[in-house]
């Protein structure tokens, strides 16, 4: 038996509810409840960290989701104990997002063009698009023993996922600088206080928070709903375009730099970076 829409969704079992599977990775496998949409990023051993093949089954995940009519609304999750390491730092430096072609590119258009509510669970770690992503998400709720971190600088690296835009807007240019430059790792209840996360959860509860708020979401009347979130966010869909493209320029130059190499090789020996010979 298929799922809804065009068999899209492939079923492989159920239980109490309808378990749908993606058909395009095991490392971000889907589910379907009712008209919920879960999307996990399931890589454990590399603490989910998104290599391309991920990047692109987010990106057809989301795809999928918004042509979909039995989807009203797209939970994002990791792990119990990691949301996301972030970027898979050995990948980008064989496959950088090169063009808008590139996976990583082809998820960011899809999330931020994106027409449902999407609605984001933080257990753990959440590291580079970790956090950025939250920005594009409607809704967001983190375990009070998350943590965040924007290491981007700390790497040679620079910030990505339309934060240059976003997160200056959401907490405030001074702690986004903050978050940024100086690139130190940030709690549950500072990601709270800056407007990253609605309501912080007992740990371990931050999927069930946010499910709970999804299926309240999902018998919302659906075009209603639409027509709402489009009216929020379609001010900021261009600029958001405009600022991608620009962070990709800057970040794919960095990937090159002296500096990133530095910390790359830093990251697979275990050790700091040492950054005293750049100028
Ligand atoms: N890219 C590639 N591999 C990563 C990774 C990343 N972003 N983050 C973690 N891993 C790998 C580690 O290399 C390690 O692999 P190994 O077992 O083959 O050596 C494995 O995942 C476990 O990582 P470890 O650091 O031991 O896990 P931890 O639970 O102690 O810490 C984190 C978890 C997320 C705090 C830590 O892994 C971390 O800070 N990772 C780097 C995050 C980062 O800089 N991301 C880039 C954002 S642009």
């Amino acid at each position: 038996m298929m799922g809804p829409g065009d068999g899209k969704w492939a079923l492989c079992g159920n239980d109490e509810v309808t378990v749908m599977t993606e058909v395009v990775s095991a490392l971000v496998p889907v589910t379907l409840d009712g008209n919920v949409l879960t999307v996990r990023m399931q890589r454990p051993e590399k603490r989910n960290a998104l290599n391309v093949e991920m990047y692109a089954a987010l990106a057809t995940a989301l795809r999928r989701a918004n042509s979909d009519p039995a989807v009203r609304v797209v939970v994002i999750t990791g792990g119990p104990d990691c949301f996301t390491a972030g970027n898979d730092i050995l990948d980008f430096v064989g496959n950088p997002p090169a063009d808008d072609t590139h996976p990583v590119m082809q998820f960011l258009f899809a999330l931020t063009d994106f027409e449902k509510p999407l609605i984001a669970a933080v257990n753990g770690a959440a590291v580079g698009i970790g956090t950025t992503l939250l920005l594009h998400c409607d809704l967001a709720y983190a375990a009070e023993d998350a943590r965040f971190h924007l290491p981007f600088v700390n790497l040679g690296l620079c910030p990505e996922a339309g934060s240059s835009l976003l997160l200056p807007m959401r907490a405030g240019s001074h702690r986004a600088a903050e978050a940024i430059l100086l690139g130190q790792p940030f709690d549950a209840a500072t990601a709270l206080s800056w407007g990253l996360v609605n309501r912080l959860t007992a740990p371990g509860q931050a999927d069930a928070a946010a499910l709970e708020a999804a299926q309240r979401v999902a018998k919302q009347p659906p075009a209603a709903i639409r027509a709402a979130r489009q009216l929020l966010r379609e001010p900021l869909r261009l600029p958001l375009h405009d600022a991608l493209r620009r962070e990709a320029e800057a970040f794919v130059a960095r990937l090159s730099s002296p500096e990133a190499a530095e910390s790359f090789q830093a990251f697979m020996e275990r050790r700091p970076p040492d950054f005293s010979p750049f100028s």
